[in-house]
């Protein structure tokens, strides 16, 4: 695992976005890993000024979300494929018929996960995850106890979840209790792996992922088994890290 730790979380996603765009400029065809959710939003909006300003090209880019909410269709205002649209696919020129998320309508919920499964293999295999961490410790919607060689499948949402999450619904009520999530399994095959972490709420579960053993109570920890893994926290992610000084000091930051 590599560690960046940077003072304020605009820093974050700055870097993040600044990598993700790197990504795209060498290899025109990438095959992206995204995720949804407060900390990406700023990512995404980098992303967007990326194209804007740099003309990072887009056109090539095939995309895989990590999750959905069960129940929430592509026209739903809660629903990740509206926020996806919102926050960079309609500021882009992707190509919409290359960007996926699991269909949360679909009939068969499990046959739609085993089909996204074999989507990413067909695109080739995820270059770039982008990955945000629950206060539970979740990783895409890999609730605790998930398995640490979990695929894409329908999960039921924790408690810790629902109260992270509902104040993101018009109606907090409406959350959904159950998701589509890639499975741990899923994400530790993509060829690299980017976490981002800011704010003083996950410097608990940080310093767990990043210190503690392996274990699917906190599934975050599986990355420690990623060979490509890159941690980017803001000193408040980071604050409760015991060892937080080394790691300044190896990666310089
Ligand atoms: C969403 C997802 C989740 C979030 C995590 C952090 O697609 O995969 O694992 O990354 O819940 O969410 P925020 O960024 O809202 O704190």
């Amino acid at each position: 695992m590599e560690l960046v730790i940077l003072d304020t979380e605009a820093q974050v996603f700055e870097l993040a976005a600044r990598q993700v765009a790197q990504v795209v400029r060498q290899t025109p065809r990438a095959v992206l890993g995204l995720a949804t959710g407060r900390t990406m939003e700023a990512v995404y909006q980098g992303l967007v000024r990326a194209h804007r300003d740099e003309g990072v090209d887009f056109s090539g880019v095939a995309t895989f979300n990590l999750d959905e909410y069960v129940g929430l269709g592509p026209d739903d205002p809660n629903g990740y494929c509206r926020y996806m649209a919102r926050y960079l696919f309609d500021h882009v020129n992707i190509d919409l018929a290359q960007t996926h998320l699991p269909d949360g309508v679909a009939d068969d919920l499990e046959a739609c996960c085993a089909a996204y499964e074999a989507a990413i293999v067909a695109a080739g295999g995820i270059d770039l995850q982008l990955l945000g961490i629950g206060v539970n410790g979740h990783i895409g919607f890999n609730e605790p106890l998930s398995g640490l060689h979990s695929r894409t499948r329908p999960v039921q949402l924790s408690e810790a979840t629902i109260a992270q999450n509902q104040g993101l619904f018009d109606i907090p009520e409406r959350m959904p209790r159950q998701a589509l999530t890639m499975g741990i399994g899923t994400i530790l095959e993509a060829r690299e792996c980017l976490l981002l972490a800011t704010g003083a709420s996950k410097a608990p579960v940080v310093a767990q992922m990043i210190e503690g053993p392996v274990t699917a109570l906190i599934p975050a920890t599986a990355l420690q088994f990623h060979p490509r893994c890159t941690v980017i926290l803001d000193a408040a992610a980071a604050a409760d890290l015991a060892q937080r000084e080394s790691y300044r000091w190896q990666t310089g930051a």
